[in-house]
């Protein structure tokens, strides 16, 4: 299959009948064949990496804050803004929601009508903690860890509702420690554990699964922040069972910026309480003073939303199914581990990711005993390695991301880095 063919799979398999997206870049037309090899070889990953803009001046390691989108998503955003500005009309497409949703429906592992769109996973955090009826005294569980979108977020919710956040750090050496730690922190008054499903300091999974069973037996709800897994891994949210998750699509996603999705429980939706409202979140009649909220996560949505932005998920979803985000897995994780083994070679670096593979994802966290992080970020810059300072919950360290345009040539770099530094 030439790239064209492989884009316009990836694009327009969105909608019957959508436009398919015309190339806007000279380069993005050069053709590439659809390898006929396994994705066990080089050269596989080698066509995919051919498939993004993204410079190869530097090796970007920082998916974690951002993901890189290949041709197939950019192309789909610039064609539908070309084609909505050509007769000005916003888009609205109820048909292409759906089958956006559908598609991330089936890699989330939920009901395409438990997905709302977002901006962001903060934004997703946002509509789930205002909207949760909490009551003064109520506690949250949180961990130490948490990046600002799950931190900053509850903390004056916390102070306007005489909320307490109770935190525990997050153990990397066992899935049992860390459910040990969250039953120490249980009590009467808890409502809420809302915790991340990879630990955006140090990859570290979380056994969400099991924390998810604990919280229900004791009648708690139980919020996963996903930044940094949807893309990334495969799971299933029924399977899980929290009450409510969100992510971004534009990270491991590979998706527009500033865009996102949310998942709410279907018996969620009437405890979640829409806080933003407008067009398309509820039947209404003004004049005779009735509503009734969306019987779906579309409650969540309101007003006018950029359409290409949509489309341009909907694009990143199809990119990352048509590879397999258990082939997806299985490359990052490799990345990963490679480099987790390179790392903890190295006299005087300390990596901070699990020492259980189990327990370890496609970020991997590490610092030098005496060379401060900075530094060290200074240093691997120079090779034009890009990679991402880790601070939250105290830490001082560097974080590497390994995502599927990254290579083992690549990883041996920040190794090598690493080692002269
Ligand atoms: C665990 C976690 N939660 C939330 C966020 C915020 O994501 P966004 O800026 O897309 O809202 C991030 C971003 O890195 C993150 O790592």
């Amino acid at each position: 299959m030439k790239r064209m063919d492989f884009l316009a799979t990836c694009a327009a398999g969105l909608v019957g009948g959508a436009i398919v997206p015309r190339m806007v870049h000279a380069e993005s037309t050069v053709p590439h064949s659809w390898p006929s090899v396994s994705s066990d070889e080089e050269r596989f990953w080698a066509f995919l990496r051919d498939q993004f803009p993204l410079t190869r001046d530097r090796a970007y390691f920082n998916t974690g804050g951002l993901g890189a989108s290949p041709f197939a998503v950019i192309d789909a955003v610039k064609s539908k803004t070309d084609e909505l500005e050509y007769a000005s009309e916003t888009g609205h497409n109820e048909e292409l929601w759906k089958s956006v949703k559908g598609s991330a429906a089936k890699l989330l592992g939920c009901d395409a009508t438990e997905l709302a769109f977002m901006r962001n996973t903060t934004e997703g955090i946002n509509v789930v903690a205002h909207g949760l009826p909490f009551k003064e005294g109520d506690e949250i569980i949180l961990t130490t860890h948490e990046h600002v979108g799950n931190a900053l977020t509850w903390m004056p919710l916390a102070k306007r509702k005489g909320l307490t956040l109770r935190l525990f750090e997050p153990s990397t050496a066992s899935a049992e420690e860390n459910l040990a730690r969250i039953s120490t922190l249980f009590s009467r008054r808890t409502r809420l554990i809302s915790i991340p499903h990879i630990v955006t300091t140090t990859g570290l999974l979380l056994p969400v699964k099991e924390i998810c069973a604990l919280a229900h037996t004791r009648g708690v709800w139980c919020f996963l922040d996903g930044a940094q897994s949807a893309g990334m891994m495969p799971f299933n949210l029924h399977d899980i069972a929290c009450d409510a998750y969100a992510t971004s699509g534009h990270k491991w996603l590979l998706g527009p910026k500033e865009t996102g999705l949310l998942y709410v429980r279907k018996e969620m939706l009437d405890s979640i309480v829409p806080m933003f409202i407008g067009a398309y979140s509820a039947d209404f009649d003004f004049l005779k003073g009735s509503y009734s909220y969306e019987p779906s996560a579309q409650r969540y949505e309101y007003g006018t939303v950029s359409t290409p932005l949509r489309y341009g998920l909907g694009a990143a979803i199809s990119f990352i199914q048509r590879i397999g985000i258990e082939t997806v897995w299985k490359r990052d994780r490799a990345l990963a581990d490679h480099l987790y083994t390179g790392l903890r070679a190295i006299p005087g670096v300390t990596v901070l990711s699990s020492p259980s593979p189990d327990l370890r994802s496609a970020m991997i966290t590490f610092m030098h005993d005496r060379l401060p992080h900075l530094e060290m970020q200074k240093h691997l810059d120079t090779d034009n390695l890009r990679t991402r300072s880790v601070t939250e919950g105290g830490l001082a360290a560097l974080r590497i991301s390994t995502h599927i345009y990254n290579s083992f040539e690549e990883v041996d770099r920040v190794i090598a880095g690493v080692r002269s530094a």
